[in-house]
């Protein structure tokens, strides 16, 4: 259940309307990485989290603060959408059940989202707003730092690893390809990093550096047509039965 407080989180004074940035600042509130993305990506994975204790108690306060930061950035009167106006949508958000999978892309959205704070911070001369966002990015600062000790402490406690998902059977793959490089330019610069040559992040593999990336198979024949769809092909090729939706309906002779 969620219990509710009447103060703010924090209280935004802006000094002066400002329609124009009012608009910019919508980014933060609706737009991909904006606070009702961050409130219901944590809300989500929290009430699907299946780790009772410390990691679903994170998620969950984390969720429950966003949507205090929600009602401190949507004092006028805002639109759920974002500084172009497009409405905000449930395809934001990433809640996979994995936890490896979504804490990463959690620091992900908060570093993008605290990017989009400062660019906004540079945008304003009003103290007042600059004061709030002094505050969000100070929050954000903490979120990012929270779920990279997070990521950290799941490993530690045996919870999962890499390669996600851990519990995957890791010879399943085909290994002869999990750990190259494949250069498919006439450039080369790509060889001098870290991803191209040593040990593998995972600890169970060395990179390889294919400097000459080839296909794999031979380009083979086109699927066969449909006679039923009309689609341009030569007359001798192959037609496919048609699909089950289309048994009742006249075969052309
Ligand atoms: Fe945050």
């Amino acid at each position: 259940m969620f219990f509710k407080y009447r103060g703010l989180q924090f209280e935004a004074r802006p000094e002066q309307p400002d329609a124009v940035y009012a608009m910019k600042l919508q980014e933060l509130l609706g737009g991909a990485y904006g606070e009702m993305t961050m409130a219901m990506q944590y809300l989500f994975q929290g009430w699907g989290c299946r780790v009772p204790g410390k990691y679903k108690d994170l998620i969950l306060d984390v969720g429950t603060e966003e949507l205090a930061q929600h009602a401190i950035v949507s004092g006028g009167g805002p639109l759920l959408a974002d500084s172009a106006g497009q409405a905000w949508s449930g395809r934001y958000i990433v809640a996979s059940g994995n936890l490896q999978a979504d804490f990463q892309a959690n620091v992900t959205a908060e570093m993008q989202g605290t990017l989009q704070a400062t660019r906004l911070y540079n945008m304003t001369d009003d103290p007042g707003v600059r004061h709030m966002l002094r505050f969000t990015i100070a929050r954000d600062t903490m979120h990012q730092n929270l779920w990279l000790s997070a990521l950290e402490e799941l490993r530690a406690d045996g919870l999962e690893g890499l390669p996600v998902p851990a519990a995957h059977p890791f010879e399943e793959r085909d290994l002869d390809h999990a750990y190259q490089f494949w250069n498919v330019s006439e450039h080369t610069d790509s060889a001098l990093g870290r991803w191209a040559s040593g040990p593998t992040p995972d600890g169970r593999g060395e990179y390889e550096y294919v400097a000459d990336g080839r296909p794999l198979a031979e380009e083979g024949p086109p699927p066969a047509a449909d006679p039923l769809l009309y689609v341009t092909a030569p007359a001798d090729s192959d037609t496919a039965p048609a699909g089950p939706d289309q048994a009742n309906s006249p075969r052309p002779q």
